[in-house]
């Protein structure tokens, strides 16, 4: 019996050597990651994929419905892609979101959910960004799916 608490708790031990090894790259990648953004992946150069994006969609569910003409924190996303900014009645945008002017094209749209504050300073959207390139082409090919 005791041998074999010797033998388990081993192979724990070489479980947990062995796991925290990609953690070491991981954190690695990380630290190298400021260069990498500096060559963004193009929006054009992916696929997205819509029930990846549904999935996905839980991040902005929170502030936003999907069903037309609901507004929660968010205005509806229903038919945003190719909407104009600032366009949901009965939604209080911010100035800065209402100035903008900007059509939600795919492009934009990409833009926009990596870092909300940069492509419109000042906008409502407390949204901390979505950070990889392919979850974004999902969301992205999940909304274009709800007109
Ligand atoms: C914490 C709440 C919150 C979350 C989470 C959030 N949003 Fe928003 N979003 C807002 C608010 C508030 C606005 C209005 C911004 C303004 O008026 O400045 C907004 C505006 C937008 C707009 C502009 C809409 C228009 O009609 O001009 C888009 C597009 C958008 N959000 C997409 C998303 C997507 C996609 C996600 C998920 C990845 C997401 N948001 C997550 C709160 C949120």
């Amino acid at each position: 019996m005791r041998a074999f608490f010797t033998v388990a708790g081993l192979a724990l031990v070489l479980a947990g050597c062995s796991g925290a090894k990609p953690e070491e790259s991981g954190a690695s990648e990380q630290a190298a990651a400021p260069e990498v953004s500096a060559a963004p992946v193009a929006y054009a150069s992916l696929t997205g994929d819509a029930a990846k994006g549904e999935k996905l969609f839980m991040q902005c569910k929170a502030c936003h419905a999907i069903e037309p003409g609901k507004n929660i924190i968010g205005p509806s996303l229903h038919g945003v892609v190719g909407r104009t900014a600032g366009q949901v009645p009965g939604f209080n945008y911010s100035p800065a979101n209402k100035a903008s002017g900007e059509v939600w094209s795919e492009d934009h749209l990409y833009a926009f959910i990596e870092a909300p504050q940069k492509v419109i300073p000042g906008t409502r959207m407390a949204y901390f960004g979505m950070r990889k390139p392919q979850d974004r082409a999902d969301l992205i090919a999940y909304l274009k799916t709800v007109k």
